[in-house]
Protein backbone atom coordinates (compact mmCIF):
# COMPACT_ATOMS: atom_id res chain seq x y z
CA UNK A 1 0.00 0.00 0.00
CA UNK A 2 3.19 2.40 0.48
CA UNK A 3 3.45 4.82 -2.60
CA UNK A 4 7.66 5.68 -3.87
CA UNK A 5 8.40 9.25 -3.07
CA UNK A 6 8.65 10.20 -6.98
CA UNK A 7 4.69 8.52 -7.13
CA UNK A 8 3.52 11.24 -4.34
CA UNK A 9 5.33 14.27 -5.77
CA UNK A 10 3.88 13.61 -8.94
CA UNK A 11 0.34 13.04 -7.44
CA UNK A 12 0.58 16.37 -5.69
CA UNK A 13 1.82 18.24 -9.25
CA UNK A 14 -1.14 16.49 -10.65
CA UNK A 15 -3.98 17.74 -8.35
CA UNK A 16 -2.31 20.95 -8.79
CA UNK A 17 -2.18 21.38 -12.06
CA UNK A 18 -5.52 19.90 -12.41
CA UNK A 19 -7.09 22.80 -9.78
CA UNK A 20 -5.27 25.43 -11.72
CA UNK A 21 -6.37 24.64 -14.99
CA UNK A 22 -10.15 23.65 -14.82
CA UNK A 23 -11.04 26.98 -11.90
CA UNK A 24 -13.52 29.10 -13.50
CA UNK A 25 -11.38 31.39 -15.06
CA UNK A 26 -12.02 31.33 -18.58
CA UNK A 27 -16.18 31.28 -18.36
CA UNK A 28 -16.40 35.15 -17.90
CA UNK A 29 -14.33 35.67 -21.18
CA UNK A 30 -17.17 33.58 -23.29
CA UNK A 31 -18.57 35.92 -25.61
CA UNK A 32 -21.65 38.20 -25.63
CA UNK A 33 -25.11 36.52 -26.53
CA UNK A 34 -27.56 38.09 -29.13
CA UNK A 35 -30.71 38.12 -27.35
CA UNK A 36 -33.55 39.15 -29.71
CA UNK A 37 -36.85 37.21 -29.59
CA UNK A 38 -35.77 34.87 -27.27
CA UNK A 39 -39.02 33.85 -24.78
CA UNK A 40 -39.64 36.35 -21.81
CA UNK A 41 -38.32 36.15 -18.54
CA UNK A 42 -37.80 38.13 -14.93
CA UNK A 43 -35.75 41.51 -15.36
CA UNK A 44 -34.54 41.11 -12.36
CA UNK A 45 -30.43 41.37 -11.96
CA UNK A 46 -28.90 38.52 -13.23
CA UNK A 47 -27.09 37.49 -10.18
CA UNK A 48 -30.97 37.18 -8.10
CA UNK A 49 -32.29 34.94 -10.97
CA UNK A 50 -29.11 32.71 -11.00
CA UNK A 51 -29.53 32.57 -6.86
CA UNK A 52 -33.31 32.01 -7.26
CA UNK A 53 -32.99 29.54 -9.76
CA UNK A 54 -30.47 26.86 -7.88
CA UNK A 55 -31.51 28.09 -4.12
CA UNK A 56 -35.18 28.47 -4.61
CA UNK A 57 -36.29 25.90 -7.40
CA UNK A 58 -38.99 24.62 -5.87
CA UNK A 59 -41.02 27.41 -6.07
CA UNK A 60 -39.28 29.90 -8.59
CA UNK A 61 -39.42 27.42 -11.81
CA UNK A 62 -43.55 26.56 -10.99
CA UNK A 63 -43.63 30.55 -10.98
CA UNK A 64 -41.63 31.10 -13.93
CA UNK A 65 -43.66 28.58 -15.72
CA UNK A 66 -47.08 30.14 -14.49
CA UNK A 67 -46.13 33.94 -15.28
CA UNK A 68 -44.22 33.35 -19.12
CA UNK A 69 -46.13 30.22 -19.97
CA UNK A 70 -44.44 26.78 -20.89
CA UNK A 71 -40.81 28.59 -22.19
CA UNK A 72 -38.90 31.10 -20.33
CA UNK A 73 -35.44 32.62 -20.13
CA UNK A 74 -33.83 33.51 -17.51
CA UNK A 75 -30.21 35.88 -16.81
CA UNK A 76 -27.38 33.64 -15.36
CA UNK A 77 -24.21 34.59 -14.04
CA UNK A 78 -21.45 35.61 -15.53
CA UNK A 79 -22.75 38.10 -17.32
CA UNK A 80 -26.14 37.65 -17.32
CA UNK A 81 -25.87 34.82 -19.85
CA UNK A 82 -29.47 33.53 -21.64
CA UNK A 83 -30.94 30.58 -20.19
CA UNK A 84 -33.83 29.33 -22.18
CA UNK A 85 -35.95 26.43 -20.16
CA UNK A 86 -38.25 24.23 -21.53
CA UNK A 87 -41.04 22.39 -20.04
CA UNK A 88 -43.02 20.86 -22.70
CA UNK A 89 -42.65 16.91 -23.48
CA UNK A 90 -42.35 17.69 -27.52
CA UNK A 91 -39.72 20.68 -27.21
CA UNK A 92 -37.55 18.61 -24.39
CA UNK A 93 -37.68 15.54 -27.22
CA UNK A 94 -36.28 18.13 -29.37
CA UNK A 95 -33.55 19.28 -26.97
CA UNK A 96 -32.56 15.70 -25.83
CA UNK A 97 -32.22 14.72 -29.85
CA UNK A 98 -29.86 17.46 -30.09
CA UNK A 99 -26.66 17.25 -32.49
CA UNK A 100 -24.15 16.47 -29.76
CA UNK A 101 -21.82 18.48 -31.34
CA UNK A 102 -23.92 21.54 -31.26
CA UNK A 103 -25.54 20.66 -27.63
CA UNK A 104 -22.96 21.01 -25.23
CA UNK A 105 -23.15 19.93 -21.79
CA UNK A 106 -19.73 19.92 -20.50
CA UNK A 107 -19.26 23.74 -20.58
CA UNK A 108 -22.03 23.83 -18.27
CA UNK A 109 -20.76 21.89 -15.70
CA UNK A 110 -17.04 23.42 -16.23
CA UNK A 111 -17.76 24.33 -12.21
CA UNK A 112 -17.15 21.15 -11.19
CA UNK A 113 -13.92 20.96 -13.32
CA UNK A 114 -11.31 21.19 -10.22
CA UNK A 115 -12.69 18.47 -8.64
CA UNK A 116 -13.64 16.25 -11.11
CA UNK A 117 -10.51 16.86 -13.84
CA UNK A 118 -10.54 17.09 -17.12
CA UNK A 119 -11.50 13.64 -18.72
CA UNK A 120 -14.48 13.83 -16.73
CA UNK A 121 -17.33 12.16 -18.65
CA UNK A 122 -19.94 14.77 -17.42
CA UNK A 123 -17.15 17.67 -18.59
CA UNK A 124 -16.50 16.49 -21.67
CA UNK A 125 -18.41 17.03 -25.39
CA UNK A 126 -18.15 15.70 -28.93
CA UNK A 127 -16.00 13.11 -30.07
CA UNK A 128 -14.24 13.04 -26.69
CA UNK A 129 -17.28 12.38 -24.59
CA UNK A 130 -18.60 9.68 -27.05
CA UNK A 131 -14.98 7.58 -26.47
CA UNK A 132 -15.18 8.04 -22.81
CA UNK A 133 -18.68 7.22 -22.82
CA UNK A 134 -18.14 3.79 -25.15
CA UNK A 135 -15.52 2.96 -22.53
CA UNK A 136 -17.41 3.30 -19.72
CA UNK A 137 -20.92 1.97 -20.30
CA UNK A 138 -20.30 -1.72 -20.46
CA UNK A 139 -19.88 -1.23 -16.64
CA UNK A 140 -23.25 -0.07 -16.24
CA UNK A 141 -25.04 -2.31 -18.47
CA UNK A 142 -27.86 -4.76 -17.83
CA UNK A 143 -25.18 -7.79 -16.83
CA UNK A 144 -22.93 -5.49 -15.12
CA UNK A 145 -25.36 -4.57 -12.74
CA UNK A 146 -26.75 -8.17 -12.42
CA UNK A 147 -23.15 -8.82 -11.38
CA UNK A 148 -23.09 -6.27 -8.62
CA UNK A 149 -26.42 -6.53 -7.21
CA UNK A 150 -25.50 -9.26 -4.32
CA UNK A 151 -22.62 -6.95 -2.98
CA UNK A 152 -25.02 -4.06 -2.51
CA UNK A 153 -27.78 -6.34 -1.05
CA UNK A 154 -25.13 -7.32 1.34
CA UNK A 155 -23.88 -3.89 2.44
CA UNK A 156 -27.71 -2.84 2.61
CA UNK A 157 -28.52 -5.81 4.99
CA UNK A 158 -25.23 -4.80 7.47
CA UNK A 159 -26.49 -1.03 7.14
CA UNK A 160 -29.80 -1.81 8.29
CA UNK A 161 -29.19 -4.21 11.20
CA UNK A 162 -27.32 -1.64 13.04
CA UNK A 163 -30.79 1.51 12.78
CA UNK A 164 -31.53 2.08 16.40
CA UNK A 165 -34.66 0.45 16.95
CA UNK A 166 -37.83 2.90 18.57
CA UNK A 167 -35.25 5.89 17.94
CA UNK A 168 -36.08 8.55 16.08
CA UNK A 169 -32.90 9.18 13.35
CA UNK A 170 -32.41 11.17 9.76
CA UNK A 171 -32.64 8.56 7.29
CA UNK A 172 -30.49 10.63 4.70
CA UNK A 173 -27.62 10.46 7.08
CA UNK A 174 -27.68 6.35 7.37
CA UNK A 175 -28.41 6.41 3.38
CA UNK A 176 -25.49 8.78 2.71
CA UNK A 177 -23.19 6.33 4.95
CA UNK A 178 -24.81 3.37 3.08
CA UNK A 179 -24.44 4.80 -0.50
CA UNK A 180 -20.67 5.64 0.11
CA UNK A 181 -19.98 2.58 1.19
CA UNK A 182 -21.46 0.93 -2.17
CA UNK A 183 -19.17 3.45 -4.50
CA UNK A 184 -16.31 2.37 -2.59
CA UNK A 185 -16.52 -0.91 -2.43
CA UNK A 186 -18.99 -1.77 -5.45
CA UNK A 187 -17.44 1.14 -7.74
CA UNK A 188 -14.07 2.01 -6.31
CA UNK A 189 -14.02 -2.07 -5.49
CA UNK A 190 -11.66 -1.54 -2.69
CA UNK A 191 -11.69 -4.21 -0.27
CA UNK A 192 -8.48 -3.06 1.96
CA UNK A 193 -10.05 -2.28 5.42
CA UNK A 194 -6.91 0.16 6.08
CA UNK A 195 -7.32 2.00 2.39
CA UNK A 196 -11.30 2.13 2.54
CA UNK A 197 -10.67 3.87 6.23
CA UNK A 198 -8.07 6.24 5.36
CA UNK A 199 -10.52 6.86 1.69
CA UNK A 200 -13.92 7.33 3.90
CA UNK A 201 -13.05 11.19 5.25
CA UNK A 202 -11.10 12.31 2.16
CA UNK A 203 -14.32 11.62 0.30
CA UNK A 204 -16.55 12.86 2.73
CA UNK A 205 -14.59 16.22 2.51
CA UNK A 206 -14.59 15.69 -1.55
CA UNK A 207 -18.58 15.19 -1.69
CA UNK A 208 -18.90 18.32 0.57
CA UNK A 209 -16.65 20.51 -1.76
CA UNK A 210 -16.24 23.87 -0.43
CA UNK A 211 -16.99 25.96 -3.25
CA UNK A 212 -14.27 28.09 -2.70
CA UNK A 213 -11.78 25.54 -4.41
CA UNK A 214 -13.22 26.28 -7.50
CA UNK A 215 -12.15 30.22 -7.32
CA UNK A 216 -8.20 29.36 -6.73
CA UNK A 217 -7.50 29.47 -10.23
CA UNK A 218 -9.42 32.78 -10.48
CA UNK A 219 -7.51 34.53 -7.55
CA UNK A 220 -4.47 32.82 -6.67
CA UNK A 221 -3.42 34.84 -3.54
CA UNK A 222 -6.79 33.30 -2.21
CA UNK A 223 -4.11 30.24 -2.12
CA UNK A 224 -2.85 31.32 0.96
CA UNK A 225 -6.11 31.44 3.02
CA UNK A 226 -6.62 27.96 4.93
CA UNK A 227 -9.66 27.17 3.80
CA UNK A 228 -8.38 26.80 0.46
CA UNK A 229 -5.51 24.99 1.52
CA UNK A 230 -7.30 22.35 3.68
CA UNK A 231 -9.07 21.61 0.13
CA UNK A 232 -6.21 20.93 -1.92
CA UNK A 233 -4.63 19.06 0.81
CA UNK A 234 -7.50 17.17 0.59
CA UNK A 235 -7.91 16.53 -2.75
CA UNK A 236 -4.16 16.03 -3.19
CA UNK A 237 -4.72 13.19 0.04
CA UNK A 238 -7.68 11.27 -2.26
CA UNK A 239 -5.94 11.57 -5.57
CA UNK A 240 -2.46 9.57 -3.61
CA UNK A 241 -5.47 7.07 -2.85
CA UNK A 242 -6.98 6.42 -5.84
CA UNK A 243 -3.87 6.48 -7.83
CA UNK A 244 -2.46 4.02 -5.57
CA UNK A 245 -5.50 1.46 -6.04
CA UNK A 246 -5.55 1.89 -9.56
CA UNK A 247 -2.19 1.53 -9.84
CA UNK A 248 -2.27 -2.16 -7.83
CA UNK A 249 -5.39 -2.93 -9.36
CA UNK A 250 -3.70 -2.95 -12.73
CA UNK A 251 -0.99 -5.50 -11.80
CA UNK A 252 -3.94 -7.62 -8.81
CA UNK A 253 -3.86 -11.43 -9.83
CA UNK A 254 -7.67 -11.48 -9.70
CA UNK A 255 -7.61 -8.85 -11.95
CA UNK A 256 -9.85 -11.16 -14.37
CA UNK A 257 -12.53 -11.90 -12.36
CA UNK A 258 -12.87 -9.27 -10.57
CA UNK A 259 -16.72 -7.08 -11.06
CA UNK A 260 -16.14 -3.95 -9.56
CA UNK A 261 -16.51 -0.79 -12.21
CA UNK A 262 -12.89 0.17 -11.66
CA UNK A 263 -11.39 -3.67 -12.31
CA UNK A 264 -14.29 -3.66 -15.68
CA UNK A 265 -12.99 -0.32 -16.84
CA UNK A 266 -8.91 -1.37 -16.54
CA UNK A 267 -9.70 -4.47 -18.14
CA UNK A 268 -11.64 -2.29 -21.50
CA UNK A 269 -9.65 -2.65 -24.26
CA UNK A 270 -6.13 -4.37 -23.12
CA UNK A 271 -6.32 -6.86 -26.16
CA UNK A 272 -6.04 -3.57 -28.26
CA UNK A 273 -3.37 -2.13 -30.07
CA UNK A 274 -4.64 1.54 -29.86
CA UNK A 275 -3.98 2.70 -27.08
CA UNK A 276 -7.26 4.88 -27.06
CA UNK A 277 -9.09 2.05 -26.45
CA UNK A 278 -8.03 2.18 -22.86
CA UNK A 279 -8.29 4.62 -19.86
CA UNK A 280 -5.06 5.96 -18.61
CA UNK A 281 -4.24 6.63 -14.67
CA UNK A 282 -5.36 10.09 -15.05
CA UNK A 283 -8.50 9.26 -17.11
CA UNK A 284 -9.47 6.84 -14.38
CA UNK A 285 -9.18 9.16 -11.64
CA UNK A 286 -11.37 11.53 -13.06
CA UNK A 287 -13.99 8.92 -14.11
CA UNK A 288 -13.76 7.49 -10.69
CA UNK A 289 -14.16 10.89 -8.89
CA UNK A 290 -17.10 11.82 -10.85
CA UNK A 291 -19.18 8.29 -10.20
CA UNK A 292 -18.86 9.24 -6.45
CA UNK A 293 -19.98 12.60 -7.19
CA UNK A 294 -22.48 11.99 -9.23
CA UNK A 295 -23.78 8.98 -7.58
CA UNK A 296 -23.30 8.88 -3.87
CA UNK A 297 -25.37 11.59 -2.64
CA UNK A 298 -28.05 11.76 -5.38
CA UNK A 299 -29.24 8.23 -4.68
CA UNK A 300 -29.00 8.90 -0.79
CA UNK A 301 -31.48 11.41 -1.08
CA UNK A 302 -34.03 9.37 -3.37
CA UNK A 303 -34.03 6.98 -1.30
CA UNK A 304 -34.35 9.16 2.01
CA UNK A 305 -37.49 10.97 0.14
CA UNK A 306 -38.95 7.57 -0.08
CA UNK A 307 -38.26 6.63 3.22
CA UNK A 308 -40.08 9.73 4.33
CA UNK A 309 -42.92 9.57 1.67
CA UNK A 310 -43.20 5.74 2.73
CA UNK A 311 -43.27 6.01 6.93
CA UNK A 312 -46.07 8.52 6.38
CA UNK A 313 -48.70 6.11 5.39
CA UNK A 314 -49.45 2.80 7.03
CA UNK A 315 -51.05 1.21 3.85
CA UNK A 316 -48.05 2.18 2.04
CA UNK A 317 -45.57 0.69 4.68
CA UNK A 318 -47.67 -2.41 4.56
CA UNK A 319 -47.85 -3.11 0.56
CA UNK A 320 -43.94 -2.40 0.75
CA UNK A 321 -43.46 -4.72 2.91
CA UNK A 322 -45.40 -7.36 1.39
CA UNK A 323 -43.47 -6.50 -2.15
CA UNK A 324 -40.02 -6.48 0.10
CA UNK A 325 -41.22 -9.97 1.02
CA UNK A 326 -42.12 -11.28 -2.03
CA UNK A 327 -38.92 -9.53 -4.24
CA UNK A 328 -36.94 -11.29 -1.03
CA UNK A 329 -38.27 -14.59 -2.54
CA UNK A 330 -37.46 -13.56 -6.21
CA UNK A 331 -41.23 -12.76 -7.16
CA UNK A 332 -40.77 -10.25 -10.33
CA UNK A 333 -43.72 -8.10 -8.83
CA UNK A 334 -42.46 -7.32 -5.46
CA UNK A 335 -39.62 -5.70 -7.34
CA UNK A 336 -41.81 -3.48 -9.68
CA UNK A 337 -43.51 -1.91 -6.81
CA UNK A 338 -40.11 -0.87 -4.73
CA UNK A 339 -38.93 -0.05 -8.28
CA UNK A 340 -42.28 1.92 -8.67
CA UNK A 341 -41.77 3.43 -5.31
CA UNK A 342 -37.99 4.54 -5.80
CA UNK A 343 -39.40 6.08 -9.32
CA UNK A 344 -42.59 8.06 -7.80
CA UNK A 345 -39.90 9.04 -4.88
CA UNK A 346 -37.62 10.64 -8.01
CA UNK A 347 -40.93 12.30 -9.69
CA UNK A 348 -41.70 13.96 -6.81
CA UNK A 349 -38.67 15.34 -5.25
CA UNK A 350 -36.57 15.84 -7.80
CA UNK A 351 -32.88 15.32 -7.17
CA UNK A 352 -31.44 17.17 -9.71
CA UNK A 353 -33.58 20.53 -11.23
CA UNK A 354 -32.29 20.66 -14.44
CA UNK A 355 -30.11 19.96 -17.39
CA UNK A 356 -28.03 22.20 -19.50
CA UNK A 357 -26.60 22.47 -22.96
CA UNK A 358 -25.12 25.15 -24.46
CA UNK A 359 -25.18 25.64 -28.51
CA UNK A 360 -22.45 25.92 -30.53
CA UNK A 361 -24.16 26.90 -33.11
CA UNK A 362 -27.63 28.41 -33.46
CA UNK A 363 -30.28 25.85 -32.94
CA UNK A 364 -34.71 25.78 -33.35
CA UNK A 365 -35.85 24.21 -30.51
CA UNK A 366 -40.18 24.28 -30.24
CA UNK A 367 -40.11 26.80 -33.21
CA UNK A 368 -37.58 29.10 -31.58
CA UNK A 369 -34.53 30.34 -32.64
CA UNK A 370 -31.79 30.18 -30.22
CA UNK A 371 -28.53 32.18 -30.94
CA UNK A 372 -24.87 30.22 -30.76
CA UNK A 373 -23.82 30.92 -26.83
CA UNK A 374 -27.12 30.46 -25.32
CA UNK A 375 -27.76 27.64 -22.89
CA UNK A 376 -31.11 25.36 -23.25
CA UNK A 377 -32.38 23.17 -20.75
CA UNK A 378 -35.38 21.72 -19.17
CA UNK A 379 -37.25 22.01 -15.94
CA UNK A 380 -37.27 18.80 -14.26
CA UNK A 381 -39.63 20.64 -11.63
CA UNK A 382 -41.99 21.96 -13.74
CA UNK A 383 -42.29 18.69 -16.08
CA UNK A 384 -42.87 16.38 -13.09
CA UNK A 385 -45.18 18.64 -11.52
CA UNK A 386 -48.68 19.67 -12.02
CA UNK A 387 -48.15 20.32 -16.22
CA UNK A 388 -48.09 16.47 -16.84
CA UNK A 389 -49.11 14.49 -13.74
CA UNK A 390 -52.77 14.35 -11.95
CA UNK A 391 -52.63 15.29 -8.15
CA UNK A 392 -48.93 16.06 -8.63
CA UNK A 393 -48.82 16.64 -4.94
CA UNK A 394 -49.66 13.18 -4.36
CA UNK A 395 -47.11 10.38 -3.84
CA UNK A 396 -48.53 7.54 -6.04
CA UNK A 397 -46.07 4.55 -6.73
CA UNK A 398 -49.30 2.88 -8.83
CA UNK A 399 -48.27 5.89 -11.84
CA UNK A 400 -45.66 3.58 -12.50
CA UNK A 401 -46.70 -0.19 -11.62
CA UNK A 402 -46.84 -1.89 -15.18
CA UNK A 403 -47.04 1.83 -17.04
CA UNK A 404 -44.39 4.19 -17.89
CA UNK A 405 -45.14 7.72 -17.62
CA UNK A 406 -45.49 9.67 -21.50
CA UNK A 407 -42.05 9.85 -22.70
CA UNK A 408 -39.89 13.10 -21.50
CA UNK A 409 -42.58 13.64 -18.67
CA UNK A 410 -40.20 11.63 -15.97
CA UNK A 411 -36.71 12.97 -16.53
CA UNK A 412 -34.95 12.94 -13.23
CA UNK A 413 -31.53 11.20 -15.02
CA UNK A 414 -31.97 13.73 -17.89
CA UNK A 415 -31.66 12.95 -21.66
CA UNK A 416 -29.92 11.96 -24.86
CA UNK A 417 -26.32 10.61 -25.38
CA UNK A 418 -25.77 12.08 -21.71
CA UNK A 419 -28.35 10.35 -19.95
CA UNK A 420 -27.08 9.73 -16.52
CA UNK A 421 -24.98 6.79 -16.90
CA UNK A 422 -25.46 5.52 -13.25
CA UNK A 423 -29.23 5.48 -13.93
CA UNK A 424 -29.94 1.27 -13.88
CA UNK A 425 -27.19 1.24 -11.02
CA UNK A 426 -29.01 3.55 -9.11
CA UNK A 427 -32.97 2.23 -9.40
CA UNK A 428 -30.99 -1.55 -8.49
CA UNK A 429 -29.64 -0.30 -5.80
CA UNK A 430 -32.99 1.69 -4.69
CA UNK A 431 -34.96 -1.83 -5.10
CA UNK A 432 -32.13 -3.31 -3.36
CA UNK A 433 -32.14 -1.14 0.02
CA UNK A 434 -36.15 -0.71 0.01
CA UNK A 435 -36.13 -4.53 -0.11
CA UNK A 436 -33.80 -4.43 3.62
CA UNK A 437 -35.26 -1.96 5.18
CA UNK A 438 -38.88 -2.96 4.57
CA UNK A 439 -38.16 -7.04 5.03
CA UNK A 440 -37.19 -5.26 8.55
CA UNK A 441 -38.53 -2.67 9.69
CA UNK A 442 -42.23 -0.91 10.02
CA UNK A 443 -41.40 2.72 9.28
CA UNK A 444 -42.86 5.77 10.49
CA UNK A 445 -41.91 9.13 9.34
CA UNK A 446 -41.28 11.76 12.71
CA UNK A 447 -42.25 14.96 11.26
CA UNK A 448 -42.85 16.75 8.21
CA UNK A 449 -39.72 17.33 5.91
CA UNK A 450 -39.43 20.03 2.55
CA UNK A 451 -36.81 19.79 0.42
CA UNK A 452 -33.52 22.30 0.95
CA UNK A 453 -31.11 22.70 -1.50
CA UNK A 454 -27.36 21.39 -0.88
CA UNK A 455 -24.81 21.53 -3.52
CA UNK A 456 -26.90 20.83 -6.50
CA UNK A 457 -29.25 18.19 -5.04
CA UNK A 458 -33.15 18.74 -3.50
CA UNK A 459 -32.46 17.01 0.15
CA UNK A 460 -34.91 17.32 3.27
CA UNK A 461 -34.14 19.85 4.82
CA UNK A 462 -34.50 17.89 7.91
CA UNK A 463 -32.91 14.96 7.01
CA UNK A 464 -36.18 12.80 6.36
CA UNK A 465 -36.31 11.41 10.02
CA UNK A 466 -38.14 7.90 10.60
CA UNK A 467 -38.51 5.80 13.32
CA UNK A 468 -37.77 1.62 13.26
CA UNK A 469 -39.67 -1.14 15.02
CA UNK A 470 -38.70 -4.58 14.65
CA UNK A 471 -41.61 -5.77 12.27
CA UNK A 472 -43.72 -8.54 14.37
C1 LIG B 1 -30.94 9.21 -7.94
C2 LIG B 1 -29.76 9.06 -8.46
C3 LIG B 1 -29.25 9.88 -9.63
C4 LIG B 1 -29.78 10.97 -10.25
C5 LIG B 1 -31.08 11.70 -9.92
C6 LIG B 1 -28.87 11.35 -11.32
C7 LIG B 1 -29.10 12.39 -12.21
C8 LIG B 1 -28.27 12.70 -13.27
C9 LIG B 1 -28.53 13.74 -14.22
C10 LIG B 1 -29.74 14.65 -14.22
C11 LIG B 1 -27.50 13.76 -15.10
C12 LIG B 1 -27.32 14.71 -16.29
C13 LIG B 1 -27.97 14.09 -17.52
C14 LIG B 1 -28.07 15.02 -18.71
O1 LIG B 1 -27.27 15.97 -18.84
O2 LIG B 1 -28.97 14.81 -19.55
C15 LIG B 1 -26.58 12.72 -14.71
C16 LIG B 1 -25.41 12.42 -15.37
C17 LIG B 1 -24.49 11.51 -14.91
N1 LIG B 1 -24.64 10.65 -13.85
FE1 LIG B 1 -26.26 10.48 -12.65
N2 LIG B 1 -27.81 10.50 -11.31
C18 LIG B 1 -27.99 9.58 -10.30
C19 LIG B 1 -27.16 8.52 -9.97
C20 LIG B 1 -25.96 8.26 -10.58
C21 LIG B 1 -25.09 7.15 -10.26
C22 LIG B 1 -25.41 6.05 -9.22
C23 LIG B 1 -23.98 7.27 -11.04
C24 LIG B 1 -22.75 6.39 -11.11
C25 LIG B 1 -22.38 5.51 -10.24
C26 LIG B 1 -24.15 8.45 -11.87
C27 LIG B 1 -23.24 8.91 -12.79
C28 LIG B 1 -23.50 9.92 -13.72
C29 LIG B 1 -22.55 10.32 -14.76
C30 LIG B 1 -21.14 9.77 -14.97
C31 LIG B 1 -23.19 11.30 -15.52
C32 LIG B 1 -22.63 12.03 -16.76
C33 LIG B 1 -23.21 11.37 -18.02
C34 LIG B 1 -22.74 12.04 -19.31
O3 LIG B 1 -22.50 13.25 -19.31
O4 LIG B 1 -22.63 11.33 -20.34
N3 LIG B 1 -25.36 9.02 -11.56
N4 LIG B 1 -27.08 12.08 -13.60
Amino acid sequence: MALLEHDLTDTRALTAQRIERMSLGSVSKLPPVDTTGLPDGPSWPAWMQTVALFRFRHWFHPWLRRTYGPTFTVRMLPGGRPFVLFTRPEDIKELFAGDPEVFHAGKGNSILGPVMGEHSLLLQDGGEHKRARKLLMPAFNGQALRGYHSLVTDLARDEVAHWPADRTFASLDRMNTLTLEVILRVVFGVTDEQRLAALRPCVNATVDVNPAVMLVGTYPLLQRLRVFRDVVANQEALDRLMYAEIRERRTAPDLAERTDVLSRLIREGVDSADPSDRLSDTELRDQLVTLLLAGHETTATALSWALYELGRDPELVRRTQAAADASARGDAEGDAWLDAVIKESMRLHPVIPIVLRTLQEPATIGGIDIPVGATVGPSIVVAHGEANYERAEVFDPTRFLGQKPPTNTWIPFGGGVRRCIGAGFSLMEGVAVLREVFRRYDVTTVGSDEPRVRNITSVPRRGARIRVTARG
